[in-house]
């Protein structure tokens, strides 16, 4: 009855599964997946927020279906590097957005190339719109190296885009200036468009002097380059639902009316969260700060815990709100996350729910407000 679009099986995995069964026996676990802001205690402006929301704005209906010129104004404005409002697409968050450049730039059977690893949502995000996102391992040296041998074999005939994540999720790295402009250069020369998500670009944690700011930096592109972003992280604000794509270089822009008939079909993004974007983005930076100070606190948590632990490591954070923790590769990575949790009540990501190689990571978020606590606990386990 259902399209092979959708899983095969919805069935939870054993890691699902077991927290399924804490929760049906009310045992308490650390969640150290949780990148939920708004349930991690960090301090939000709630007075301002609630005000935004609250304006006589948000009582009028007037669709457009690249967003409000008022609200794009306010991205533009928030991001500057000469973004004209004219360039931004309003979505309900970066997954929209993903789909809608599917659909966008995609027939059914067509390929995007997507980094691996990374953030787990591609697959679907491209299979629900019949398009198949090809993983390209990243080259481990010393740091995780865009391998441009790998992605010139990876392009098909049916490869229409290119997806970069910067800086990446979880491993926490922006791309560098070199690897930006090679990346240019590759797109350029294959016909292929550029999906920039900058998601976590302000969350800013370890010195990475080469790093790519930002793609918006880039006025004139040899191929089309989309940069997506949102509330969600900017501002963590998930539930305000607004995303956007900005689109950069004369390709690119010349798809927004297309994007724009697209988007015409869902006029997804609420009125209320359009009228408070101009405050909502005026806020972001002090939002982030009290995220920022939490993220450097577990940041310094963690390595004083794995001081006590030769054995285990953590890669680098340049950036993101994730950690990623390098283990003895002694079992599968779900059974090493099954016994932590089992015998810590500690629950972190398994490695390779982010493609990443082999068994020996462990990914932990570092938002929650309990991370010391369950990161002391955790290293007990090994
Ligand atoms: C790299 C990356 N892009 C996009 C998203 C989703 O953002 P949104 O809430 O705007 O859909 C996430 C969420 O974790 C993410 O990690």
């Amino acid at each position: 009855m259902t399209s092979g679009r959708l899983p095969s099986s919805l069935e939870d995995n054993s890691l699902s599964s077991e927290i399924a069964a804490f929760r049906r026996q009310g045992r308490p676990f650390l969640d150290l997946t949780s990148s939920n802001p708004t349930r991690c205690g960090i301090p939000y402006p709630e007075r301002e927020i609630l005000a935004a929301l609250a304006s006589p704005a948000v009582l009028a209906y007037d669709p457009d279906p690249r967003g409000s010129r008022t609200a794009r104004e306010a991205v533009a404005a928030y991001h500057g590097h000469g973004l004209d409002p004219d360039d931004a697409v309003l979505t309900a968050s970066t997954s929209e957005a993903y789909g809608w450049l599917f659909k966008l730039l995609c027939d059914p059977g067509d390929d995007v190339l997507v980094p691996s690893p990374s953030y787990p949502l591609f697959h679907w995000l491209g299979a629900l719109e019949g398009v198949e996102a090809r993983p390209v391992p990243a080259l481990r040296f010393e740091r995780w190296n865009l391998d441009f041998t790998a992605l010139a074999e990876a392009v098909g005939p049916r490869t229409r885009a290119v997806v970069v994540v910067n800086p990446n999720n979880p491993t926490g790295q922006f791309l560098s200036r070199g690897e930006w402009d090679s990346l240019l250069a590759f797109c350029a020369e294959r016909g292929l468009a550029l999906l920039v998500d900058e998601v976590f670009a302000d969350y800013v944690l370890e010195p990475c002097p080469d790093r790519l700011a930002t793609a918006l930096l880039e006025p004139d592109p040899p191929c089309p380059v989309f940069v997506l972003s949102g509330l969600s992280k900017i501002a963590a604000l998930p539930q305000l639902k607004l995303g956007w794509i900005a689109a950069r270089g004369a390709a690119a822009k010349g798809l927004l009316d297309p994007l724009a008939f697209i988007a015409d079909q869902y006029l997804s993004v609420s009125a209320p969260v359009q009228a408070a974007a101009a405050t909502l983005l005026r806020l972001a930076p002090a939002i982030r700060e009290g995220l920022l100070t939490r993220l450097r606190a577990n940041l310094a948590a963690l390595d004083a815990a794995l001081a006590a632990h030769p054995g285990i490591t953590r890669a680098r954070v340049e950036g993101g709100w994730s950690a990623i923790l390098r283990i003895p590769a002694l079992e599968p990575g779900e059974d090493c996350a099954l016994r932590i949790l089992r015998t810590t009540g500690v629950l972190v990501h398994p490695g390779h729910f982010f493609d990443l190689p082999g068994d020996g990571h462990l990914v932990c978020s570092l938002l929650p407000a309990a991370f010391p606590d369950g990161i002391k606990k955790l290293l007990g386990a090994f």
